[in-house]
């Protein structure tokens, strides 16, 4: 079976409008020879899903979010519903992203009901999983993300999803996990699904330097990217893997 193979880059809390229509200058142009079968992917802040719908528009370039509510509407200051990102054209988004569970309180209750409601109204939800540090060093990997992809997939239809491996302690850090043990705990991942064919990506420090070797490993499908997802040649490089 053939997996589709997903590169996006996660913005987080970075880019005014401006500087997102400065990034586009700078990286539209590198995706010319980019192979076909690599689905491009920018999620990007809620204030600039709006202008990036337009600029992108009749590029191969798919629009992210980064989090969607589980009601269609109602009483919910601060938060962005599945039918306005609809609307202005939105095809993926991120749920469940480490930096949501650890400081705004997400739980993998929160992140089903998140992840349906993606799916409801036509999202491709990337589904966030990963160990700390500590838990790591317990030896709790493997049943961490178990016990996660247990609550957070109950009722979620695995034709129409992404999954990231992306462990905490390699977020931000520079610290990637070994490309194979990311190919591992993803054969792991992959293990849990009842579909073998969803898209899991690995996430954590992905920087040009070590893409080709991330994107070799026969498991990985793919690269959640932040921080080097926000020059536009370092994230050409990434989505231009070799
Ligand atoms: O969603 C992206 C990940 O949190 C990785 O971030 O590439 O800056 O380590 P990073």
């Amino acid at each position: 079976p053939v997996r589709k193979i997903v590169i996006a880059g996660n913005w987080k809390m970075f880019k005014t409008q401006v500087e997102s229509q400065e990034f586009l200058k700078g990286f539209l142009p590198t995706l010319e020879d980019t192979p076909q079968d690599r689905e491009v992917v920018l999620c990007v802040p809620f204030t600039d899903l709006n202008v990036l719908s337009k600029s992108l528009h009749g590029s191969r370039v798919q629009l992210g979010a980064q989090n969607v509510h589980w009601e269609d509407s109602g009483p919910y200051t601060g938060e962005i519903s599945g039918p306005m990102l609809q609307e202005i054209g939105v095809r993926y988004v991120i749920v469940g992203h480490s930096e949501r569970r650890q400081y705004f309180g997400e739980t993998d209750e929160t992140v089903n009901l998140r992840l349906k409601a993606a799916q409801k109204h036509g999202l491709i939800p990337i589904l966030c999983v990963g160990e700390t540090k500590q838990q790591r060093d317990a030896g709790e990997t493997e049943s961490l993300i178990i016990s996660q992809l247990e609550t957070d997939l109950v009722n979620i239809d695995q034709g129409n999803l992404v999954i990231a491996y992306e462990p905490i302690w390699a977020i931000g850090t520079g610290d990637t996990c070994e490309a194979s043990e990311a190919n591992r705990v993803i054969g792991v991942i992959r293990k849990q699904l009842k579909n073998p064919d969803v898209p899991i990506q690995y996430g954590g420090s992905v920087k040009p330097n070590n893409i080709d070797e991330i994107m070799a490993q026969p498991e990985i499908d793919g690269v959640l990217v932040g921080g080097a997802s926000l020059e536009p040649a370092s994230f050409a490089r990434i989505v231009n893997y070799k």
